[in-house]
């Protein structure tokens, strides 16, 4: 069956602070987890979930992204030339086929509310999924397919969620969840960062959402009465926590493993993870006992 989820957003336009100096003439989703880029391991995900329309919303200093998924001559031609063929293959593998690339500017990094809106009229009035591309989750289902199979079972909007520790609730939007079966938990309250203490659950938001085209609508009232959410941002969590009541709104417990590869240590595992993954599927087990050696 085809995937009604023809469209995915990837917001790409936040300043990455947490992983300076890495990230001053480097875009955060420029970082490669193994041999390819944050943005293209998300870019594979949503193509492999179904997605065919890619919206980046990005700015100006960061056009490394979009330059990443153009048609590169120059290195075309020359591994031609040289009988290079398997690497041949791996530059086009990173280039999704049959794909509508399309980019779209966020001015300021007004936060992720924003410049989910920013996507507006790129998305149009279609069901559409969102992904954070440095949030990396492992697993052999990827984690937006997921989710476009439990999207098909109860609509409204869904958002991926897991446990984590209650002292670390407050770097999240944290749910206050109602219900619970087969993995969807119904969400009857949300709060971003909630402070210590506050938080209704240990249940967190990462960065995989679908959301129906009503979430821009509130967006705009959002935008346009000048309101803003914790850390004076503009919060998506705000405005999903709008529309609880009119559609419905779950949490999906995902199979997998998240890493959050926008800090420093979240990084680091998932370079180590994933090459471990590959490293067990291709047969390489030097690369195998090496990283083991290193990690003993
Ligand atoms: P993060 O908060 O993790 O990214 O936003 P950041 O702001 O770039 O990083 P730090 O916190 O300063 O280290 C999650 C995603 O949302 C995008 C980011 O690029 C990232 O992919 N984002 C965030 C935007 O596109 N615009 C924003 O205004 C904020």
């Amino acid at each position: 069956m085809a995937s009604p989820i023809h469209t995915v957003v990837f917001p790409v336009a936040g300043l990455g602070t947490r992983f300076l100096p890495a990230t001053k003439a480097v875009p955060k989703e420029m970082l490669p987890v193994v041999d390819r880029p944050l943005i293209q391991w998300a870019v594979e995900e949503a193509a492999a979930a179904g997605c065919t329309r890619f919206v980046f919303v990005t700015a100006p200093e960061k056009s490394a992204i979009l330059q990443h998924f153009s048609p590169a001559p120059q290195y075309t031609e020359a591994l031609t030339a040289r009988g290079k063929t398997k690497e041949l293959a791996l530059l086009q593998a990173g280039l999704p086929q049959n794909a509508e690339l399309i980019e779209v500017y966020q001015d300021q990094p007004l936060g992720l509310g924003h410049a989910i809106w920013c996507a507006k009229q790129a998305v149009g009035d279609a069901p559409f999924a969102v992904i954070l591309p440095d949030d990396m989750v492992q697993h052999s289902q990827g984690c937006l397919s997921q989710m476009v199979e439990a999207h098909a079972r109860v609509g409204g909007n869904l958002v991926a969620v897991e446990n984590v520790p209650a002292d670390q609730t407050h770097h999240y939007g944290v749910l206050d969840p109602a219900s619970e079966s087969e993995g969807l938990v119904a969400i009857q309250g949300l709060v971003e960062k909630p402070a210590q203490g506050q938080a209704p659950s240990t249940l967190a938001m990462i960065g995989r959402y679908i959301f129906e085209p009503e979430i821009m609508h509130t967006l705009s009232r959002t935008i346009a009465a000048g309101e803003t959410g914790a850390g004076g941002e503009v919060q998506i969590t705000d405005a999903m926590a709008q529309l609880i009541g009119q559609m419905p709104l779950h949490g999906l417990r995902f199979q997998g493993t998240r890493y959050d590869c926008g800090s420093r240590d979240g990084f680091l595992e998932a370079n180590v993870a994933f090459s471990l993954a590959q490293a067990s599927e291709s047969g390489d087990n030097d690369l195998k006992s090496k990283l083991s050696r290193l990690l003993d």
